[in-house]
């Protein structure tokens, strides 16, 4: 299903409303393997019929971090999921002509050292943007980071683990190479514009 979702995604004629919701579709079903090892605990419940010791999450808390913009159009699905986990912001742009990351904003729970950390973003081109994203996380002292994404690249992938070789990343799909302007070929375009119908 999230091959069959992205492939309407990719495709020009796809209008940003089934754009969003899509990307929010699959950000879900995304979540349930990004999520899928969090620890569980024993606790005594009572149904309708008897006790019993049944599953629920252990302690550990959950912080869902987007990268601004384009990694918004995440945050929806995967709060769907886990509606207790607190929403961070951190803010990059890529320059056009450098292609690199610059800063622009970072908003954080307060306590998002003690949290298990999913960075969000659908696009995976160099991987400037999620390496700094991720560095700017350790420095506030996360040690748990996750990163989710739609559409990579091999070097946006390497990139991320050659700089962060703990951190595990999600991915739908693995697309050939980047173009001169370091988009993502096929990829599907601008993710931000399309989502916010910028252009
Ligand atoms: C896009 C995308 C990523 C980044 C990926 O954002 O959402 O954040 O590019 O590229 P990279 O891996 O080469 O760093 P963009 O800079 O276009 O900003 P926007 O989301 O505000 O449109
Ligand atoms: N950012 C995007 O939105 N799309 C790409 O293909 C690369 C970076």
């Amino acid at each position: 299903m999230i091959q069959h979702k992205l492939t309407i995604m990719r495709d020009k004629r796809t209008g940003s409303k089934d754009f969003r919701e899509l990307l929010k579709e699959i950000s879900l079903l995304m979540g349930y393997e990004v999520t899928r090892d969090i620890p569980l605990e024993d606790v005594e419940i009572e149904t309708p019929l008897c006790k019993m010791m049944a599953k629920e999450v252990s302690g550990r808390k959950l912080a869902i971090v987007p990268i601004l913009r384009a990694g918004m159009g995440m945050v929806e699905g995967l709060q769907t999921l886990v509606p207790v986990a607190k929403v961070g912001h951190i803010g990059l742009y890529r320059n056009e002509e450098t292609h690199n990351p610059v800063v622009y904003y970072c908003k954080l729970p307060e306590d998002i050292q003690d949290r298990m950390v999913i960075v969000t973003d659908p696009m995976l081109a160099t991987g400037g943007s999620a390496c700094d994203a991720i560095t700017m996380l350790k420095e506030r002292g996360c040690t748990n980071i996750r990163l989710m994404c739609l559409v990579a690249v091999p070097e946006g992938i390497k990139r991320v683990q050659d700089a962060h070789p703990d951190v595990d990343i999600y991915v739908a799909a693995v697309d050939d190479h980047l173009n001169e302007n370091a988009y993502i070929v096929p990829g599907l375009g601008d993710a931000g514009d399309r989502i916010f119908g910028t252009k």
